[in-house]
């Protein structure tokens, strides 16, 4: 159901679409908060990969969206763009690069994360079509749901960072009734085919973005179409105005079923 008021039960989760450089993380600063007491959010879960000057994110603003509201961060295909963050991934479980990069690269692609008397399996996956040669995302999710013990978690969030919507509309169905959610990321625009799959998994093929709407996909407009124009190399600069927070809630009930998904778009 969608827009259903929320049962007082109800574990609450937010995921916020990727996060786009300065305007983005201002959304953070300005806008989460009221949205988590609005929504009675009990975990937020960010996709942080453009947060860094729009490619990449660092330790320094990794670690400031940890200090305030978010309590995992996702990546995807920029994940690598900002050296100092290796050493972070290895340690620092809050933060996921796609659990389906070839063996031995930094970091982990899923963690199980406590709250209250909950535990929150997120998994964070690559799609491979328009975008890299990364390892199979559907048998990856199979080998971790494999391995991990059942018991360990209660509830369970994917983050399928991916370009295509046929390939993220096949993993949701997929993983229907083995997971609490599969959420797309990496397009940067909502999609608005949010919706319970029938085996109880919530869906919606992209969160959208956190950041600038007076923009492509959160960076200057203007040096984008000059792209696309000329096809010059150029440097894109985050854009700023008109700055909305993207997302989905996930209202999870006590039986640890997805009871409803709804989109967030709200203006800072
Ligand atoms: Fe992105
Ligand atoms: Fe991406």
């Amino acid at each position: 159901m969608i827009n259903d008021p929320k049962l007082e039960n109800d574990f609450n989760v937010l995921f916020l679409g990727d996060i786009i450089g300065r305007s983005g993380r201002e959304c953070i600063e300005n806008g989460l908060a009221p949205i988590l007491q609005e929504h009675r959010i009990d975990f937020v879960i960010a996709n942080g990969e453009n947060a860094a000057g729009g490619f990449g994110i660092n330790s320094k603003i990794a670690y400031h969206f940890l200090e305030n509201g978010i309590d995992c961060i996702t990546t995807g295909n920029h994940i690598w763009k900002n050296k100092d963050i290796l050493e972070v991934l290895d340690k620092e479980k809050r933060i996921l690069r796609p659990a389906n990069y070839p063996a031995g690269s930094p970091g982990r692609g899923y963690s199980i994360y406590k709250r209250g008397n909950k535990k929150i399996l997120v998994i964070n996956l690559l799609g491979r079509l328009n975008l890299l040669e990364v390892d199979c995302p559907f048998q990856k999710a199979n080998e971790i749901l494999e391995a991990i013990d059942k018991n360990s978690f209660d509830i369970s969030i994917v983050d399928f960072h991916a370009e295509v919507t046929s390939e993220k509309v096949a993993m949701g169905w997929f993983l229907d009734g083995r997971v609490s959610a599969v959420i797309g990321t990496h397009t940067h625009v909502q999609t608005a085919d949010e919706r319970i799959l029938y085996n109880g998994t919530a869906y919606i093929t992209d969160a959208g973005m956190t950041g600038s709407f007076n923009s492509v996909i959160g960076m200057e407009k203007e040096s984008i179409i000059n792209h696309f124009l000329t096809r010059m190399p150029k440097k894109f600069q985050v854009a700023s105005g008109d700055e909305k927070i993207n997302g989905v809630v996930v209202s999870i009930s006590d039986q640890n079923k997805a009871r409803a998904i709804y989109r967030i778009n709200h203006l800072v």
